[in-house]
């Protein structure tokens, strides 16, 4: 999702994609960096498919846990972006690249000591450059290999025995057939859900919360939602992204759609297009920038339950991505958690989907803590669209990389 504000921000029509197959991780970037930069003369439809010349050459040092240096000594920030790049703020620059790699999904050998071509900014975002980066010290290749996936081209089935298994396991939710659903293939059905899992090997657990961050949402009320603030709905109608995977689309539109209502206190409803098409709208119409942008927490890692609750009641609804599991989409309302069963039927990797959380509460019988969450499987599918998951215990790693945005109306 953090990719597609990124796309917002920089127009950069070539980034249409989710994500990636590179799998680098924390230990892989941290360390010293030569950032080669071109000529700051670039606006934000700068293309750096070709770097061109080179005119700056920094070595920025990237430590633990997410301060950057450079040789001066002046200090910023850097944060990775899941296993796909990473992001450095310094010297009133942004710079984000993508982790160099080899191969798709199936196969793929990542390089994590350099990075494809990427894009550099002022605090503006007026002024840009293309850069690209070199690790300082090398990092051995990484091999991941998926196994062959056989049968994804059949069409979807509803496995009424899977169904009754997770009915009778548990009562927090419940699963009922979707007979829409077997206009998908399983293919379909996954992409639905957010495509294969990039090969991440291990991911940071939500952080410890610090006393302050404790103190901070103690203050919260019990429940919130932003579907209903005094009578005021500021979230977006839900949407049907179909058989395509672009739930990271759909996620940051919804995302922005209610950063748009509530900055205006409902005054502009708009519904933003996820399909990232060059604009054909006459120069007069008014446009709305994503003027900042961070993981909830200040940077990946530095995720957690206090620090999520505190971004969404004070900044808006919050993006989030979680692994869905074969039980996810049978979902017909309660409070979701995986129940560790699985559909003899239809094969079903875990994937990677991206949502946005609207709310949180506790439900009264049980005591559950729960967050609020729109999907964008239509309004037919869950609670209207909507789907609770418990919260609190990174239920599907859904506390691990929230993402939060500014926006000027
Ligand atoms: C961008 O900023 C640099 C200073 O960092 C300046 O030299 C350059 O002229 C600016 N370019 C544009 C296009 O504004
Ligand atoms: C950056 O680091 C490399 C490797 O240590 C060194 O060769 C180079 O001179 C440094 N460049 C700058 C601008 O300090």
């Amino acid at each position: 999702m953090l990719m597609l504000v990124f796309i917002v921000l920089a127009g950069a029509t070539a980034l249409v994609t989710a994500d990636t197959p590179a799998n680098c991780l924390y230990e892989d970037i941290r360390g010293t960096w030569t950032f080669s930069e071109t000529e700051r003369t670039g606006d934000h439809t700068i293309n750096c498919d070709e770097l061109g010349p080179i005119v700056h050459a920094k070595n920025f040092t990237l430590s633990f846990p997410n301060t950057a240096t450079d040789e001066l000594g002046n200090e910023g920030t850097w944060t990775l972006i899941y296993n796909q790049g990473f992001e450095v703020n310094i010297n009133e620059r942004s710079y984000f690249a993508f982790s160099y790699y080899e191969g798709d999904l199936n196969a793929v050998v990542s390089y994590c000591d350099r990075t494809f071509n990427g894009w550099s900014r002022d605090k503006t975002i007026r002024n840009w450059s293309c850069y690209t980066a070199q690790k300082t010290t090398p990092v051995n290749p990484r091999v991941d290999a998926r196994p062959a996936q056989r049968e994804l081209d059949r069409p979807f089935r509803n496995d009424q025995s899977f169904i009754d298994k997770i009915n009778a396991a548990q009562s927090s939710w419940t699963a009922k057939a979707y007979p829409e659903f077997t206009k998908y293939t399983v293919k379909e059905m996954q992409r639905r859900a957010g495509g294969p899992k990039p090969a991440i090997s291990s991911r940071p657990r939500p952080a410890p919360a610090t006393a302050e961050q404790k103190a901070q949402t103690a203050l919260l009320p019990e429940h919130f939602d932003w579907r209903d603030v005094e009578g005021e709905n500021y979230v977006s109608p839900v949407r049907d992204q179909g058989g395509c995977g672009s739930c990271y689309a759909f996620a940051s539109m919804a995302n922005l759609e209610a950063q748009v209502r509530i900055a205006t206190r409902n005054q502009r409803q708009d519904v933003f297009s996820p399909q990232d098409t060059s604009c054909a709208t006459d120069n007069s119409c008014s446009r709305t920038y994503v003027s900042d942008y961070q993981h909830v927490g200040g940077y990946y890692g530095a995720c957690n339950e206090e620090v999520m609750l505190e971004a969404l009641v004070t900044t808006g609804p919050i993006s989030v991505s979680f692994e869905v599991y074969s039980d996810f989409s049978s979902y017909n309302g309660g409070i979701y958690h995986h129940t560790g069963l699985e559909s003899d039927f239809n094969p079903f990797e875990l994937t990677n989907h991206v949502v946005l959380i609207v709310g949180y509460g506790v439900e009264e019988d049980t005591g559950e803590k729960f967050w609020i969450v729109k999907n964008s499987w239509g309004g037919s599918w869950g609670e209207d669209g909507f789907f609770r998951i418990r919260r609190g215990t990174d239920e599907c790693a859904i506390e691990s990389m929230a993402v939060q945005v500014t926006i000027i109306p």
